[in-house]
């Protein structure tokens, strides 16, 4: 979702602005834009489309305009919610006499009402957004205070007075051309973060914007503003009182924020996953053989009286929370409901102080899921966050967290995140049973080592990769491919599915195998590819023939059997056109070895078919609207 980068200091502002916005791309974007105060003027410019596009109109405009020597801008990458992606609707956005520009994340939900005013008031919007209002508000508000105060002081003021007026989510940055030096931000359901440097300061929606320069940074809280200077940084609520935000210090290596040598992201990102779940599970058994969590503030009390566990999430995390259901209901014998964020409050669930609801998120800022947990804290249910994002607002709104260490997943469609997603998921399972006293502390450790296991289990599926990436190559210009799957690989199913539609922009749909022959089997015709994910025959005999009886069914009507089966199942080799093996694993974790081939089949099949793999059309890393 939109990418936010401020900066003032000493340093000509462009080109720290415009690394930091390369730096946000992966939150996803349609067009850019840039700010500049330089001189005592006001240098704006915007594009639709990519940075490339940006970036060349600056490098159209006469040298000594000004745009490459002013010390102080901000820049924006749009992902358009109010107006189609056009030049016209790229942020920043003016104030009438071009002395403000605004950039903004999120949503203005009294935009329309505020909009009428301002044209009633003679004000003429040349954009279809929300944010313009946000420039002509803040016109008028530091118009209103001509005459009290420094210029920057002015700014601040007004910022504070237009935020009272808003509705919605918004990070808001604006400069002002009578100040100089001066950045001011706002922030409201929607992230936004200071980056502090020596003579200089930054503004970001991360903190990937401005790692290269400073590894110190605070986060600023709900509902304040904070004005930046070369030399201070101000922080205020709404109504102008001081407050503070979170100091913390990054400790990301800023080469994680780097491919490494890989072509995209998503390679590096895949790669990383033995890493990602090693660094996950470290340190998760205490010395009594319970499971540490990152922040509990819930007593075990607490965990005892729920009698009830909803989980809720979006996209791969949904996944990630399909597969949990199976291993809470197993291990804990609570009844588990896994709902689509955005789904779960419109139908009023019934939660009270004895719901357990889990949100997970890897960004820890999705409005859906975010909103999701408010409702469900409304309701005094007890919420417990998986998340990747250190300080991120969901796992700060919870109480209590278990972090995935997976790094940083620049990459828009996810992929260590909801390895270790799932592995979180695990523990919190484990650690739901122990505490109700399901399972005794010897039982928790031997799942612990089977999950510690796993690491090298996914480095062996890497290392075997190279048939998935040809099949992938070869299937390329398919019209459609279906998955199917029983139990936990039904789930890995629909993941599979997603992979390829965000990526290759291809059909394709996941099923529940049982469910194949009430309807979805018509779909299967002569040469259609399905990939069938097949249980452990080790495990759950049952469901290892069920699935195996679903493949023959697919098969004699024509379909192209791509089964993903555990090493040494022999039952399917007459029935799989391609084969793909993973290690032996115990059936409720298998998700984590039979997820990652179709991860790399998704990315070869995009690459083949000449997509970004990393930035998804349409598509945003971190989504922050409803
Ligand atoms: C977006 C991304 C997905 C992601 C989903 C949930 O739609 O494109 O890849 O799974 O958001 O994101 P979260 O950060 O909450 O895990």
């Amino acid at each position: 979702m939109c990418g936010i980068v401020g900066y003032t200091g000493a340093r000509p502002a462009l080109s720290i602005v415009l690394d930091g916005l390369h730096r946000l791309e992966y939150r996803g974007y349609d067009s850019a834009g840039v700010a500049m105060v330089s001189d005592g003027e006001l240098l704006v410019e915007k594009r639709a489309g990519k940075l490339a596009n940006l970036e060349k109109a600056l490098d159209e405009l006469p040298s000594g305009c000004g745009m490459a020597e002013g010390t102080t801008g901000i820049g924006h990458t749009r992902w358009a919610t109010h107006g189609s992606p056009t030049d016209r609707n790229a942020h920043p956005h003016l104030s009438r006499d071009n002395g403000i520009a605004v950039i903004h994340n999120g949503i203005i939900e009294n935009f329309a009402k505020l909009r009428v005013e301002l044209e009633a008031a003679g004000i003429e919007f040349t954009s279809d957004t929300d944010t313009e209002c946000v420039a002509h508000l803040l016109a008028e508000e530091t118009a209103a205070l001509d005459g009290g105060g420094r210029p920057e002081q002015r700014l601040a003021e007004a910022m504070r007075r237009v935020c009272r007026r808003l509705d919605g989510a918004f990070t808001l940055l604006a400069v002002d051309a009578r100040a100089p030096g001066a950045v001011v931000g706002a922030r409201r359901n929607s992230p936004l973060v200071v980056g502090r440097g020596t003579g200089e300061n930054y503004l970001a929606s991360d903190v990937a914007a401005f790692i290269e320069h400073t590894r110190d940074a605070i986060e600023l809280g709900q509902d304040q503003v904070v004005l930046i200077t070369p030399d201070s940084v101000e922080i205020t609520d709404f109504d102008g009182r001081p407050a503070a935000g979170k100091d913390f210090h990054i400790d990301w290596d800023a080469s994680a924020a780097e491919k490494g040598g890989y072509d995209c992201f998503m390679l590096k990102e895949i790669a990383e996953q033995p890493r990602a779940l090693a660094d996950t599970l470290r340190g998760r058994l205490g010395a009594s053989g319970e499971i540490q969590l990152d922040e509990v503030r819930l007593s075990d009390q607490d965990l005892r009286d729920v009698d009830k566990v909803f989980i809720v999430a979006c996209g791969t995390a949904y996944h990630s929370g399909l597969v949990a259901k199976y291993a809470i209901e197993h291990w804990t014998r609570l009844p588990c409901e896994v709902e689509l964020a955005s789904e779960f409050r419109y139908r009023d669930p019934v939660l009270d102080r004895s719901t357990l609801v889990v949100a997970i998120s890897q960004s820890g800022e999705t409005m859906d899921t975010l909103m999701a947990l408010r409702h469900a804290k409304e309701q005094k249910a007890r919420v417990l966050a998986i998340c990747n994002t250190n300080g991120s607002s969901i796992p700060r709104e919870s109480d209590a967290v278990l972090y995935t260490h997976a790094g940083p997943e620049i990459a828009v469609a996810s992929t260590k995140a909801f390895l270790t997603q799932l592995v979180a998921c695990y523990l919190v399972g484990l650690h739901l049973a122990q505490v109700r006293g399901i399972k005794y502390a010897d039982e928790v450790s031997a799942v612990v080592e089977q999950l510690q296991a796993m690491p090298s289990k996914v480095d062996r599926v890497l290392e075997t990769m190279e048939p998935v990436r040809e099949l992938a190559r070869a299937l390329a210009d398919s019209r459609s491919i279906l998955f199917i799957g029983r139990h936990v690989g039904y789930p890995v199913a629909l993941e599979g599915a997603l992979k390829l539609k965000e990526l290759a922009y291809m059909h394709a749909e996941g099923f529940a195998a049982g469910e194949l022959k009430h309807g979805p089997i018509a779909l299967v015709d002569q040469g259609t590819p399905v990939v069938c994910v097949v249980p452990s025959p080790a495990g759950r005999g049952v469901l290892h023939d069920k699935v195996v009886s679903n493949i023959q069914e697919v098969r004699a009507r024509g379909a192209r059997t791509i089964v993903i089966a555990e090493e040494g199942d022999e039952a399917v080799v007459p029935y799989a056109n391609d084969l793909i093996y993973v290690p032996r694993t115990p059936t409720l974790l298998a998700p984590l070895v039979t997820a990652v081939p179709l991860q790399v089949f998704a990315c070869e099949i995009a690459a083949a078919r000449g997509h970004d793999v990393d930035q998804p059309r349409n598509l945003a890393k971190s989504v922050t609207v409803e």
